[in-house]
């Protein structure tokens, strides 16, 4: 019974070995599944994830900035039950925080987005899909029913930008969102390092590290071949030759992307819109004015301009501005639930993050990610709770006090 039931969800018995030796019920924060990421993938493919650009100033402040400031509880409130569940940009989520999008899964765990689908879609929350995703938009939308986002890359060729959004339209996905900070690639001097490519490229440095790890050396070469298919038909060489993806951003994007040509993607996708990466208060308005539905504040937790102001420290001048007309999203550099909760309580309507999730994918796979979300949502209840909330509404700047 319970190993159909695993089969059902399309999980592997190698799965569920690799869930059992991975000891995932050890990992209780983040940080310990970082720790087990770094053991298990080769040091490029680790990373990849893990690093950010120049001096990786702006990611460590990310998380930072939630640590200048306290939460302030509220006691004899009645929280025997509580409602963590929120709407955002028209999605029902039982939490308050989602998976952002993020690129080239199967190279972290062979099932890729898939198992970030599934676990995302057990907790009720929203799963976001990368234009350089690994699995694709067709199989998501078969794979869950709960809310789905895609994160669109405006490509020169905009015959692949347009076939992207038309994709997702016949899939049924709910929100589009399209990424406004990488109009160039971020300096990631960690991928210069190691000389990450996406497939990875096989010189004599990174065989020895795919050798040292030979769990994941079997897995990616014995599982279906590499790809990226929301490209490989634009691509002409294919989506497997190897690319950086800071050359995929400053040859394949269209630096000449305005706000007319956000208003016109808007158009054409015709639901929930967002754009990803706005940080300044103007831009914020500009966004409202051409009709998106939300904004994910954002730095690209950290990977592109090293010395952006954290989207934490940004929130509460754009929810003055903008938060009556739109939804405002903070992502990144969540660690914890009182993160989630101090995000909230500045007026953010949701928070999402990428790494909370990639380290627990790269760990073990779809229960890995379970367990990343199982406990942030622990989190968030008990810190709702202890807060004296309710509901997630009940939460408001007077909980929170500046240092
Ligand atoms: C490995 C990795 C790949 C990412 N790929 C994309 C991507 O393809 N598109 C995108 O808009 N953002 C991408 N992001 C950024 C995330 O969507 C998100 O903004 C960021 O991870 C938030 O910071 P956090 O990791 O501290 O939560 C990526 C982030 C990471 C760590």
């Amino acid at each position: 019974m319970a190993i159909n039931a695993g089969i059902q969800q399309g999980r592997s018995r190698r799965d569920r070995e690799w869930s059992r030796f991975a000891g995932i019920r050890q990992c209780n924060n983040i940080e310990d599944f970082r720790s087990m990421a770094r053991r298990r993938l080769p040091g490029p493919i680790f990373h990849y994830i893990d690093g950010a650009a120049d001096d990786e100033v702006s990611y460590r402040r990310n998380t930072e900035a939630y640590e200048r400031c306290d939460l302030v509880p509220n006691v004899l409130a009645g929280v025997e039950s509580i409602d963590t569940s929120i709407t955002v940009m028209g999605q029902k989520l039982a939490m308050p925080l989602f998976c952002s999008p993020t690129a080239l899964q199967r190279l972290f765990h062979h099932d890729g987005e898939r198992a970030v689908a599934r676990a995302a879609e057990k907790f009720g929350t929203m799963f976001g899909i990368s234009s350089l995703g690994t699995i694709s938009i067709e199989d998501i939308g078969s794979t869950i029913s709960t809310p789905k986002l895609f994160q669109l890359y405006f490509h020169k060729d905009r015959g692949l930008t347009n076939s992207m959004i038309e994709r997702c339209i016949a899939a049924k996905f709910d929100v589009l969102a399209l990424t406004v900070d990488t109009i160039t690639g971020g300096n990631r001097e960690r991928d210069l390092q190691t000389g990450f490519t996406s497939p990875p490229r096989f010189t004599i440095d990174s065989l020895l590290s795919f050798a040292t790890h030979p769990v994941w050396a079997a897995n990616y070469f014995t599982h279906k071949k590499f790809e990226l298919p929301q490209l490989k038909d634009y691509v002409k060489e294919g989506s497997n030759i190897s690319v950086s993806v800071g050359d995929y951003f400053s040859t394949m994007l269209d630096q000449s992307m305005n706000w007319q040509d956000a208003a016109d993607v808007r158009k054409k996708w015709g639901k929930q819109f967002c754009l990803k990466g706005i940080m300044s208060v103007a831009d914020a308005k500009r966004a409202a004015d051409i009709g998106a539905t939300g904004i994910m504040v954002s730095n690209h937790g950290g990977r592109q301009l090293d010395g952006s102001r954290s989207p934490f420290d940004q929130l509460a001048e754009i929810v003055d501005a903008v938060g009556d007309r739109i939804d405002v999203i903070c992502d990144g550099g969540i660690a914890r639930g009182t993160h989630v909760l101090k995000a909230l309580s500045l007026g953010a309507k949701a928070c999402s993050g990428g790494r909370l999730y990639l380290y627990a994918l790269a760990a073990a796979g779809q229960a890995g990610v379970e367990r990343a979300l199982g406990n942030l949502r622990a989190e968030i209840e008990r810190d709702m709770k202890m807060m004296g909330c309710r509901t997630v509404d009940q939460l408001s700047r007077d909980n929170l006090k500046f240092r």
